[in-house]
């Protein structure tokens, strides 16, 4: 999808999931995954390939990216930690592996029991995986860089690491970065600083953002972000979301709400506001009593609202 201004990325089946004890029926994750995908959302972050004793809601993972590999047009994605996640996902065919590390020590300990330094020669590793398959069977690699606007162990976290781990996962073989404000510790001036540094640092590596909205500036951060050059954007349907291994986590900014604002700003999507809205019940059905976000479902479209492409048309 290159006809659109930007990207956005469901990561509700990962992030959202995750968090949450109750298991989503497979029938529903693959429910939901070819809604939002009829909605008009061209890539989705499926599930993680970790161990299901850590995470058993991701015991599905095969199933699931077997069933999103079959939507057409759907660029699938999945988090790997470490390299037997990216050996997975290599035998499954999924078209994008998501690593992720964190830039604050402790969360990376806590997260993936491991060093920040073994973490990237894990990353090294899993790029000479990827390179080892014949070029039109290579998923792309991300690099996920976790907890980049601050720690729920260690507080703030010095740009200057930011920057370092952005270069060394670039350097390692990154097809695309992906900077994440785990915890929702970000705002508007620090994502400017952060996401500057590390676009300067990298070049034209393509560099996206993960925000959270624990403290009520995600969208804000969406702006900044967007000044910075972003294009791609992770966020979750309904807000659901949060990291199991960081104390305090909460949801993802809201899909629907962020392609509202993104459509009212006139920057297309290539998202069905209404279709997407719809979307929700499927997860309301299938999991009752998951807290549900959105300041778009609760107030509607503006009246007489014409899309961003209609008015472009126009
Ligand atoms: N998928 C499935 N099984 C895996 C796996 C993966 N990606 N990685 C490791 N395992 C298995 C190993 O084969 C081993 O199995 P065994 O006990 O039957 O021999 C077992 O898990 C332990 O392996 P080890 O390499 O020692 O892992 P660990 O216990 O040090 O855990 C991680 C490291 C990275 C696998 C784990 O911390 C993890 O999955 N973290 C991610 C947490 C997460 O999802 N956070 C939220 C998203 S940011
Ligand atoms: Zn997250």
């Amino acid at each position: 999808m290159n006809n659109v201004d930007v990207i956005v990325r469901e990561v509700g089946l990962r992030d959202g999931l995750q968090i949450h004890a109750t298991f989503m029926p497979t029938a529903s994750k693959i429910a939901w995954i070819e809604a939002e995908a009829a909605a008009g959302v061209s890539e989705i972050e499926v599930t993680s390939y970790v161990p299901p004793k850590l995470i058993p809601q991701f015991v599905d993972a095969e199933k699931v990216t077997r069933r999103a590999l079959a939507v057409p047009g759907l660029t699938v994605a999945a988090l790997i930690p470490n390299s037997k996640g990216a050996e997975r996902g290599l035998a499954l065919g999924v078209h994008k592996l998501n690593f992720v590390m964190s830039v604050s020590k402790t969360h990376n300990l806590k997260n993936v029991r491991r060093e920040r330094e073994e973490s990237v020669a894990d990353f090294r590793r899993i790029v000479e995986l990827v390179r080892a398959k014949p070029a039109l069977e290579r998923p792309l690699i991300v690099g996920g860089l976790s907890t980049a606007l601050g720690c729920s162990y260690e507080g703030r976290v010095p740009v200057d690491d930011v920057v370092k781990y952005a270069v060394q996962l670039a350097e390692a073989g990154a097809d695309e970065l992906v900077v994440a404000d785990t915890v929702g510790y970000g705002d508007p001036a620090q994502v400017r600083a952060v996401f500057r540094a590390v676009t300067a640092a990298v070049g034209k590596l393509p560099v996206a953002a993960h925000f959270h909205n624990t403290r009520g500036t995600g969208l804000a951060n969406v702006d900044a972000a967007l000044e910075c050059g972003v294009r791609a954007f992770d966020a979750s349907l309904a807000g659901l979301g949060g990291c199991p291994f960081a104390p305090g986590a909460t949801g993802n900014i809201v899909m629907d709400d962020l392609c509202f604002m993104l459509d009212s700003m006139g920057l297309t999507t290539g998202v069905d506001l209404e279709k997407l809205l719809a979307v929700r019940e499927i997860v309301r059905a299938a999991l009752p009593d998951i807290e549900m976000h959105g300041a778009l479902a609760r107030a509607g479209l503006p009246r007489n609202y014409v899309p961003a492409s209609a008015r472009r048309a126009a």
